[in-house]
């Protein structure tokens, strides 16, 4: 089964009504409620391919949760369409849940009162999985996620970092090709997030699966995700790999070098300006004129070791974290 997620023209409207303050207000909202209409999603298109990982990113109220919600049939689009693995998930809820797995960071789709183990077993008859299927799957997530420590205590009891670990855990038993992840490693500490990560590149490399993923940490961004959609207002702003987003908003970067002969004659090169030139050491950085065609600093560290004989080289780049500061900031004035 192909897990590709197809979404186009995406948008979704919520219409609500706002209270008044006090007495009278309350009164007035009564009788004649004041009605708002927010956009929380405007004319989305992307693909996620079978096998990919992509990380849909955007400052808070972007809109990442309401198209999650709308690719899991949860939510309704106001217009436009999505296909996740063939099924338009808000007309079929039910095939679709079979294609895919969904955890949401910020609450659980476990049993609250039950033990973790048994919750799974409660799963493993709704979607009908062998025992013995069940079972090597369930040994398989222990391996990687060390659930056993834990998986007999009620969820009510579980850490924060416990509890999504047994969600994943759980959106993945029924082994379903395209997986929904809204904040995945919210409150967990460094070496949980690092397990929880390997486990996700497990389960993208290894099995196959096609993930979307929403994160506020660029380090996971990082790590994880070989494509991002950026959006904000509801609005897409960026379908690229890390590197167009570092391009696009101004990534700095510096190559910082050590001439083998000080007496080097240091010319720019194509769109690489030189910063700084004292004796043997020269800074080179983007050519501002360069905009989103500048090189990356990789390419820029290979330029200047193939015109140059050097000593000693280093490179600075911004961090994801700015580069995304800039990106937010630039995407709301767009
Ligand atoms: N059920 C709803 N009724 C009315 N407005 C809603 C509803 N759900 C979401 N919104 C609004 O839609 C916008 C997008 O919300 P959404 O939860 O999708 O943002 P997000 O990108 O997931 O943000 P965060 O990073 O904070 O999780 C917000 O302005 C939010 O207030
Ligand atoms: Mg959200």
């Amino acid at each position: 089964m192909s897990g590709s997620i197809e979404v186009r023209g995406l948008s979704r409207v919520f219409h609500t009504t706002v209270r008044r303050p006090g007495f009278v207000g309350a009164v007035r909202s009564l009788v004649n409620p004041e009605r708002v209409t927010k956009h929380a999603v405007r004319d989305i298109t992307f693909d996620v391919s079978p096998g990919e990982l992509l990380a849909l990113l955007g400052p808070n109220g972007a809109g990442k949760s309401t198209i999650i919600k709308m690719l899991t049939g949860i939510l309704t689009p106001t217009s436009g369409e999505a296909r996740v693995a063939g099924v338009v998930p808000y007309r079929e809820r039910e095939r679709n849940a079979r294609n895919i797995g969904a955890v949401f960071g910020q609450r659980t789709q476990l049993w609250w009162d039950l033990p973790v183990r048994e919750s799974f077993a409660i799963l493993r008859d709704i979607y009908e999985v062998p025992k013995a299927e069940h079972a090597a799957r369930l040994e398989e997530f222990d391996d990687l996620l060390d659930l056993s420590s834990f998986w007999d205590t009620r969820v009510r009891h579980l850490s924060l970092g416990q509890r999504v670990r047994s969600d994943l855990a759980a959106a993945l038993l029924h082994d379903p090709p395209v997986v929904f992840l809204d904040e995945p490693t919210i409150g967990m500490d460094v070496v949980v997030k690092e397990q929880v990560r390997e486990f996700l590149r497990y389960q993208v490399e290894q099995r196959g699966r096609t993930v979307l993923l929403t994160t506020h940490d660029m380090t996971e961004v990082e790590r994880l995700a070989e494509r991002v959609v950026l959006i904000n207002h509801g609005r897409l702003v960026l379908d690229g790999s890390l590197d167009e987003i570092r391009r696009k908003f101004g990534s700095t970067w510096q190559v910082r070098a050590t001439l083998a002969d000080p007496h080097t004659q240091v010319v720019p090169l194509p769109g690489i300006a030189l910063l700084r030139h004292d004796g043997p050491r020269v800074v080179f950085g983007p050519e501002e004129s360069a905009g989103p065609d500048a090189p990356t600093v990789h390419q820029a560290l290979k330029a200047v070791i193939e015109h140059y004989e050097v000593t000693d080289i280093a490179l600075d780049e911004a961090d994801l974290e700015d580069v995304m500061r800039a990106a937010y900031v630039q995407a709301g004035d767009l």
